[in-house]
């Protein structure tokens, strides 16, 4: 029986609870890895001058084997290719995509080295699970190198359409590289149309109506599996002494609060939110001082000017709305950004009467699940959730907005904070029934079904 080997560029530091931090996509693997005994594979997040081999190492009962990048792969390949090209054509930026020859190149070479570290670490019968955009020529890089295995590629963002991806000069040879996984997955049925749409259109392939695409005499597998929560973990962070804590303190204020956690990322409609409230303060001064914005902004990719000028923007933002509505005694809005432990987070989700997630794209969204599964049940709140986030696909029960519409999203803000406790109840427990059931198990599950088809994974030996 093979092992799981799950290859993403981070891999965050695991506790000895076997538990990370950092992105979704963290999250979510180091649960996955946790079950099915395994190895995880990636970068180290560090630079070094002359890289040498994976460092294998035992951390938090998962083997992790990582590789150092130097300055110029990782402005190029991180900073460049993946998080100035990739991820804001992939949500829909391209007025912010920057193309640069020389972050094509890194990409394709990181992609290599990354083959050339893993494949001495490989055994015949292990099964590859590689994760998100950073990664898409690996399986090629791989099999060049004669891996045999079976490999499964998910994407955790956005398949943009079409018309946007074909603004990326070499765009065939991106979609081409996917071509070579055994199954490709994707977070909604919205971004598997967008790919089946360009393989049929750009491609000229076909579709067999089963999962499978034919394109340049390859096929490939593809579908929908849309990620979730580890509904054990969810609850022992509801039980935490900090969670508790945290919901105590802030229940405790004389104030409904808005929570908004997001990465300080321009996908996210961090400007457009906070335009809302101002609109929601300005429309009902019945509310003021009786409402409050606790907005937790993670500090992401700050090498990346996009993110640098979105930073300085929320922070003079935040000021201007609260030098206009606030009090000596009332900030109507309070923006932290600095990262939170999710335990602590936890507890603020409970004790907020509504969460603000309003993502202009985004391939998921876990903060929306994590807020549905905190909730007190005698009591919940209101989930605010935009209709372009993955998890709108699912969570229909939430209040579903435009979150370019300020007035629109401001409108949701005055319906949440009204809204009687007999309608929000008969809405969490259909968004909760929906969470617990479509949980990270039923997605890994799903997923490594369809890859392996009735091949067991996950052995005992390391
Ligand atoms: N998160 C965290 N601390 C923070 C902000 C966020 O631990 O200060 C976690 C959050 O609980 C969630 C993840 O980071 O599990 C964010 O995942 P999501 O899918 O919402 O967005 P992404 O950052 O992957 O785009
Ligand atoms: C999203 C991406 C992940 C990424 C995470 C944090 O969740 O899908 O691949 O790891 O953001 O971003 P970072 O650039 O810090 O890894």
């Amino acid at each position: 029986m093979g092992r799981l080997v799950v290859v993403s560029n981070r891999v965050a530091e695991i506790d000895s609870r076997g538990e990370a931090s950092k992105g979704g996509l963290a999250m979510a693997l180091s649960a996955a890895l946790r079950e099915h005994h395994g190895l995880w594979f990636g970068w180290s997040g560090q630079a070094s001058a002359a890289p040498g081999p994976a460092n294998v190492r035992r951390n938090g009962g998962i083997d992790v084997a990582t590789i150092d990048l130097t300055e110029d792969e990782i402005e190029n390949y991180y900073n460049g290719f993946s998080n100035r090209t990739l991820w804001p054509l992939c949500h829909y930026r391209p007025d912010l995509v920057m193309h640069e020859r020389a972050y094509g190149a890194a990409y394709a070479q990181v992609n290599e080295k990354f083959a050339d570290a893993l494949m001495p670490l490989l055994r015949e019968d292990d099964t590859l699970w590689v994760h998100d955009y950073h990664l898409v020529p690996l399986a090629r890089a791989l099999r060049a190198r004669g891996a045999q295995n079976r490999i499964g590629f998910f994407l955790h963002i956005p398949w943009p359409a079409r018309q946007v991806l074909s603004t990326l000069p070499r765009h065939h040879q991106l979609v081409q590289a996917m071509f070579d996984y055994d199954l490709i997955g994707f977070q909604t049925q919205g971004w598997l149309d967008a790919f089946e749409d360009y393989v049929v259109e750009e491609l000229k392939g076909s579709l067999d109506g089963a999962g499978s695409l034919t394109a340049l005499d390859r096929t490939v597998r593809a579908g929908a599996y849309p990620i979730g929560l580890d509904m054990g973990e969810m609850r022992a962070m509801v039980a935490s002494e900090a969670a508790r804590r945290t919901c105590a303190t802030m229940k405790a204020e004389d104030q409904q609060l808005l929570i908004g956690v997001d990465r300080i990322d321009y996908s996210k409609g961090l400007p457009q939110k906070f335009a809302a409230f101002e609109q929601f303060l300005e429309d009902e001064p019945q509310w003021r001082e009786k409402v409050a914005l606790l907005q937790i902004g993670q500090p992401s990719r700050t090498d990346v000017e996009a993110y640098q000028q979105l930073h300085d923007r929320l922070l003079s933002e935040a000021g201007r709305i609260n030098g206009e509505f606030g009090t000596l005694a009332w900030a109507p809005l309070r923006y932290r950004a600095q990262s939170m432990p999710r335990d602590v987070l936890t507890g603020a989700y409970r004790a907020a009467r509504a969460a603000i997630v309003t993502p202009l794209y985004d391939g998921m969204n876990l903060v929306a699940k994590e807020y549905v599964a905190a909730q007190d049940p005698d009591d919940p709140g209101v989930l605010i959730l935009s209709r372009f986030a993955g998890a709108a696909a699912q969570m229909r029960e939430a209040l579903l907005v435009n979150p370019n519409s300020r007035e629109d999203l401001a409108d949701a803000i005055r319906r949440a904070v009204e809204m009687p406790r007999a309608e929000r109840i008969a809405r969490w427990k259909a968004l909760y029934a929906g969470v617990a059931r479509d949980d990270l198990t039923a997605w890994r599950q799903s997923f490594l079904h369809d890859l392996l088809g009735d091949r067991p994974v996950g052995g005992q030996d390391p």
